[in-house]
């Protein structure tokens, strides 16, 4: 392929040579039965030509075996088609356990992302070579499409739910992201870039701008200054359930249904307080609709995950959690703190007084303890 008039965009993540291989084999393989066929109409069309004006055919009964042959050929391919597809696609749905994680939002019309550690961007992303980065995705306004062709992945953000894709860039470079799903006047100017650099100058740049805290940090400021902080008492004396040791954890509700603390639940709990009320609580929470952004409220669960132990990555699937952990005074096993789980009324003395380790390394926040507020 020429350099300055290449077919295909740069092979730069661990999956791309993956998609191109089916790729290829779509299209050779469609190549190869349009020449077959058209090769057959040129052939047929002058083996079996009229001779004469008074020619007969032969009537023909057609043939059992030819019939079975043309239908199982093209079910063996379908299949090995779609099973070779399946394949590829899990490999970019199901994110490596190591992978680190980038927030994204889109809004029209760009891209804005975080990182844990605290550093944010608008459509520019920063990543490391040789590791998994996981990205949450959501949107402000109207559905987005994450799209970055050199790492072959497209992943749409929607509004009102997260999603997430992930990959592994293979070499440092800087590589184009576009938004792929029409969302207004400037979807067209809704691009940026995506920069891949080695591990330690990724390093560097992490630690260049640390303006504001992690995010966790940030988290917190805003859980003091929307007041959260007034009801949600890390005791479990307030009005509201404590929001220690919540995150990833079974949460039983007033309807008796029990769901796991994940990010969508402290979402809608955020936005939409009232659409789940926990066991023994009432309805009294305001919505913060329109006061707090989607990254706000990124950092608002990545603070509460601060607060929660044993918070790794996945933890927050339906299942992982212990039965039993959700009453009140049980104690998660194997969680070393000896808190409780805070969602019922009341949590065992020293709930919130521990200090917890957060995923990733990032400094705890110190607000955990507030039993002077
Ligand atoms: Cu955002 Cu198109």
């Amino acid at each position: 392929m020429p350099k300055d008039f290449p077919l295909m965009p740069d092979q730069a993540s661990t999956i791309s040579s993956e998609v191109d291989l089916l790729y290829a084999f779509l299209v050779g393989m469609t190549l190869f039965f349009v020449g077959l066929i058209f090769l057959m109409v040129a052939i047929f069309a002058i083996r079996y030509r009229r001779r004469s004006s008074d020619e007969i055919p032969r009537p023909n009964f057609g043939s059992l075996r030819l019939e079975i042959v043309w239908s199982v050929i093209p079910l063996l391919i379908s299949v090995g088609i779609f099973i070779w597809s399946a394949s590829v696609f899990f490999d970019i749905q199901r994110v490596p356990a190591n992978a680190m994680q980038v927030y994204g939002v889109g809004k029209q019309w760009m891209w804005k992302f975080q990182h844990p550690e605290g550093n944010r961007e608008i459509n520019e992303l920063h990543v490391p070579a040789g590791r998994p980065v996981k990205i949450t995705l959501t949107s402000e306004d109207v559905i987005h499409s994450f799209f970055v062709p050199a790492f072959r992945i497209k992943q749409d953000a929607l509004p009102g739910r997260y999603t997430t894709t992930w990959f592994q860039a293979t070499k440092p470079g800087t590589y184009h992201l576009f938004c792929a799903e029409y969302c207004g006047t400037q979807h067209s100017g809704m691009r940026g870039s995506v920069v891949v650099m080695e591990p330690a100058q990724y390093e560097a740049w992490l630690s260049g701008d640390a303006s504001g805290g992690s995010m966790a940090a940030r988290g917190e400021k805003l859980f003091n200054q929307l007041g959260c902080v007034t009801c949600h008492l890390p005791d479990g004396s307030g009005r509201c359930p404590s929001l220690v040791n919540v995150y990833g954890k079974s949460v039983k509700l007033i309807t008796g249904e029990e769901l796991v603390a994940n990010d969508e639940y402290i979402r809608e709990s955020v936005l939409h307080p009232n659409a789940k009320i926990v066991d023994a609580y009432q309805p009294i929470m305001p919505t913060y609709q329109g006061q707090v952004s989607e990254e706000g409220v990124l950092q608002l669960i990545a603070y509460i995950k601060s607060i929660s132990s044993q918070v790794t990555e996945g933890t927050a699937a339906p299942g992982t959690t212990t039965p039993g952990t959700a009453l009140p005074g049980a104690t998660t096993p194997g969680a070393g703190t000896g808190t409780g789980t805070g969602t019922g009324p009341t949590p065992p003395g020293g709930a919130g007084s521990t200090n917890q380790s957060t995923p990733g390394g990032a400094s705890a926040p110190n607000g955990i303890n507030r039993s002077g507020q």
